[in-house]
């Protein structure tokens, strides 16, 4: 583009904001960070071609984690201080943001995740925020759903004991279960590492649960469901939570995973205007449609360059807390005000896996 000095070269720091995005562009969880990475270069092209924030251009540097918490810490640590960045966006995966949260609340530079949903990732302290709910409420809603809309008694868990978010909404789901008088059966926890569930799902299966309650990444419930089916566990009895979202678990298990349903963020045909806004302009631009977290992507840019637009200074400090105040955002996974938590209350989506695809089932809120 035509630079304001006429020179070439990299503009002048002063002339653009730069803003840190640290996500798993490879390794284990790599869709992850390659939706997200799409809906937040949709949210900075949108920005700039209105001009960018308080007359700068938007700059987004993205970092690669490798689906590794330690490399997020180090990412972040790298982007405050050799990038100078304002603000920092991410990580999809609770352990990571978490892991880096830390440093950027001992920095002091604003950070929100998208869709990190643990209750710990923002009690980091006052610069740690997030766009969306949190999995005490995702974990609650979970088990009103199989208690109350699929009239289910008798569960089962399956979860990664070493995976932060895994663990923790296993737990919140158990705890609401046994409030609404719903009876475990079998509890099988398994290592991150892991990829054989042949056993803990035999052992399952001879509990004789009415669901299984999986909340797990999708790399392990692809496996988890091909193994179930051949174990003879038919792909509706799971349900699951909104790691289940990327697009290779229908490609790659739809047919084992037909009636399965899960809380979500969002889904692409939700009958919500905002967000039929936003999947047209993603339809355009990438010629597919936009799972949760490419919607959580562009939710939490854009909050950021609104806040950064409403902050009474340019420092991370006077961003922070234009943040802390936002209210009744319009994003494209729905409104979004931020609590005293620093978290966004938001409804829950209830997503289906119907012939090898999400079809949206319902919204049900917190209250
Ligand atoms: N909520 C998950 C976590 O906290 C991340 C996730 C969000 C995964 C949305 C998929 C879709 O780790």
């Amino acid at each position: 583009g035509k630079k304001e000095n006429g020179g070439v070269g990299p503009e002048p720091a002063s002339n653009e904001w730069k803003v840190g995005a640290y996500l798993s562009l490879s390794g284990a969880e790599t869709q992850f960070g390659k939706d997200t990475q799409e809906g937040t270069e949709l949210a900075v092209e949108e920005i700039n071609a209105k001009g960018g924030v308080k007359g700068k251009k938007v700059r987004v540097l993205f970092e690669d984690d490798k689906s590794n918490p330690q490399e997020a810490s180090n990412k972040v640590l790298q982007l405050i201080n050799r990038d100078k960045v304002v603000a920092l966006l991410g990580e999809v995966a609770s352990s990571r943001s978490k892991a880096a949260g830390i440093v950027a609340n001992k920095n002091k530079i604003p950070m929100i995740s998208p869709s990190s949903t643990n209750p710990d990732v923002t009690k980091v302290g006052p610069f740690v925020f997030r766009v969306c709910f949190t999995d005490d409420v995702q974990g609650q809603m979970g088990a009103r759903f199989v208690k109350n809309k699929l009239n289910k008694n008798k569960f089962a868990l399956l979860y990664a004991s070493d995976d932060l978010y895994s663990s923790g909404l296993a737990n919140e789901f158990k705890n609401e279960a046994k409030k609404l008088g719903m009876t475990i059966v079998a509890e099988k926890s398994f290592l991150k590492s892991e990829t054989n569930f042949t056993t803990y799902l035999n052992e399952i299966k001879s509990a004789e649960p009415e669901v299984i309650y999986a909340p797990v990444y999708y790399n392990a419930m692809v496996p988890i469901a091909r193994q179930a089916k051949a174990a003879g566990i038919p792909g509706n009895m799971f349900v699951g939570g909104d790691g289940w979202h990327s697009d290779s678990l229908v490609t790659d298990a739809g047919e084992e995973m037909e009636g399965a349903y899960f809380t979500n963020h969002f889904s692409p045909d939700m009958p919500s205007p905002s967000s039929q806004t936003f999947v047209k302009k993603y339809v355009e631009k990438y010629k597919r449609e936009p799972s949760a977290l490419a919607a959580q992507g562009y939710d939490s840019a854009m909050l950021l360059f609104d806040a950064m637009g409403r902050a009474k200074g340019d420092t991370p400090e006077a961003i922070r807390d234009a943040i802390a105040e936002t209210k009744d955002f319009p994003g494209a996974t729905g409104s979004i005000t931020i609590d005293a938590n620093r978290n966004a209350e938001k409804p829950i989506v209830i997503v289906q896996v119907k012939g090898k695809k999400f079809t949206y089932f319902d919204t049900v809120s917190v209250k």
